[in-house]
């Protein structure tokens, strides 16, 4: 018998281990794991180089609206294409319903922006409008092909609920096995210290950190966690920015509750400094950039596991006017596009701050690039791990490759990178989706298309 693909020699790491070892492919599948592995159409040398599962973004905006119209910079072939250049192999961009909309025309329209996609792909649907019939029919039928979870807003006027609303949803997931994800700020602090800056005539960048103080996030997680328990219902937490946020995940975990939660590059790497260049609109993100105490924090929550998914928050809006600069040169901060881009950075970043850097092991780097994101959101099955069986994503991994971090260089739709100059030491050179290689040596080979979209199973929270 022949394999289609042998990856030989490499530092592989499986869920229970680390060692020197070859992987066979076969139709699309991981076949075999073990020493010496003969006979295949094809072959890649991997000695030296680490082998990991193909990274799972489950955090990112992709060819997607936003609740004031501003369209993402990143379609679904070029968002895929830089996912998979950052050595993923699978993402799960946002669906988002905006007030008005059916939940049925949304999927059908993202159905449609995704066929583009190079990698694979789901999506999570945002609710921002939570009729009967979506509750009780349009949900439910998500659910059904495999669409298992859900964000909501606790601020952003045109997209948040009101707790009546988020119980609902939370009972509608509870009772059909989903997983509510949250975006924990409160809005009433965020819109009074708005309107307090505005009247000082202060409207700079660096005001929008200022206007989304560390208070607010916590509130809101303290509410949306009573919330999620008086439900009895599972809740994620996105893009967890402060140390206050995270001890209340922590405490509720503490407590047996289950809750789950995420924090994201910006929030580890950088801090609210930056919104204080000329250019720091393209600092804006909620929530907004701390301190380097709060990085510090935020590292030992990932690493004590209460967090559990790190993730892009790829937000991308080119700094011009289709997208950071549309209210004008110099817009104020409360007019400024939110978020920032990340998805091809997200794991050399934490492989070289990470892994390099002696924080994280190489088995704590699996767990936080694929792993863990695929037991959160129903893929544990057949993603995020190395194992006969499985679907063969997989990143070749060059442990030496050094690189300075420019915006040209990168694969996405933008003209900006936060992390410009940042050096990086290790980085993703092959990436196989389904044992077909997509990145070949910085070169990509797949397609638009060769992406499918995966079925999710309900949430199953063993273990996190
Ligand atoms: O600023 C951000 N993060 N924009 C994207 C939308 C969101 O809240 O995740
Ligand atoms: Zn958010
Ligand atoms: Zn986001």
């Amino acid at each position: 018998m022949s394999y289609d693909l042998i990856i030989k020699g490499g530092t592989v790491v499986t869920t229970g281990s680390v060692g020197l070892a070859d992987v066979a492919i076969l139709n699309g599948k991981i076949a075999a794991i073990g020493k010496d592995l003969q006979s295949a159409v094809q072959t890649i040398d991997a000695t030296g180089k680490i082998v990991v599962p193909g990274g799972i973004e489950t955090h990112c905006h992709i060819e997607q609206e936003s609740a004031t119209g501003a369209m993402t910079s990143d379609d679904y072939f070029t968002g895929s294409r830089s996912a998979a250049f950052g050595g993923n192999t699978m993402f799960v961009p946002f669906a988002a319903q905006h007030r008005g909309q059916k939940i049925p025309d949304v999927l059908a329209t993202y159905d449609a922006r995704a066929q583009k996609s190079v990698i694979d792909y789901s999506y999570h649907l945002i609710i921002s409008d939570p009729t009967e019939e979506a509750l009780k029919t349009d949900l439910p039928a998500a659910f059904a092909r495999g669409v298992t979870s859900f964000k909501v807003f606790m601020t952003y006027d045109k997209l948040m609920i009101s707790d009546d609303q988020f119980l609902d949803v939370l009972a509608m997931a509870r009772d059909n096995g989903g997983l509510v994800m949250v975006h924990a700020e409160n809005h009433a602090m965020i819109k009074s210290a708005t309107a307090r800056l505005l009247a000082a005539g202060q409207t700079q960048p660096k005001c929008h950190a200022e206007s989304h103080p560390p208070e607010a996030e916590v509130e809101a997680v303290q509410r949306a966690i009573a919330l999620a328990r008086s439900a009895n219902a599972p809740l994620f937490f996105v893009h967890i920015s402060t140390e206050g946020g995270a001890q209340a995940v922590a405490g509720a975990r503490m407590a047996g509750a289950k809750i789950y939660g995420e924090t994201c590059p910006q929030y580890l790497f950088l801090t609210a400094m930056d919104l204080d260049r000329t250019d720091g609109a393209k600092f804006i993100c909620s929530p907004p950039l701390r301190d380097t105490a709060t990085q510090d924090a935020l590292w030992r929550h990932l690493t004590a596991g209460t967090l559990q998914l790190y993730s892009s928050d790829h937000a991308p809006y080119r700094h011009d006017a289709t997208g950071k600069l549309a209210a004008g040169p110099n817009p104020p901060f409360h007019k400024t596009a939110n978020g920032l881009p990340g998805i091809e950075l997200r794991l050399p970043l934490l492989f070289s701050e990470g892994v390099a850097k002696g924080r994280i092991t190489l088995q704590d780097f699996v767990a936080l690039s694929a792993g863990n994101a695929a037991r959160m959101f129903g893929m544990d099955h057949r993603k995020g791990a190395i194992a006969p069986g499985y679907d063969a994503d997989i990143a070749i991994w060059d442990p030496d490759a050094t690189r300075t971090v420019s915006a040209d260089a990168l694969h996405d739709n933008m003209d900006y990178s936060p992390f410009e100059g940042w050096q990086i030491t290790g980085w993703p050179e092959t990436v196989i989706n389904r044992g077909q290689i997509v990145i070949e040596q910085g070169t990509l080979k797949g397609a638009p298309g060769d992406g499918t979209f995966i079925p999710r199973r309900p949430f199953e929270p063993t273990g996190l």
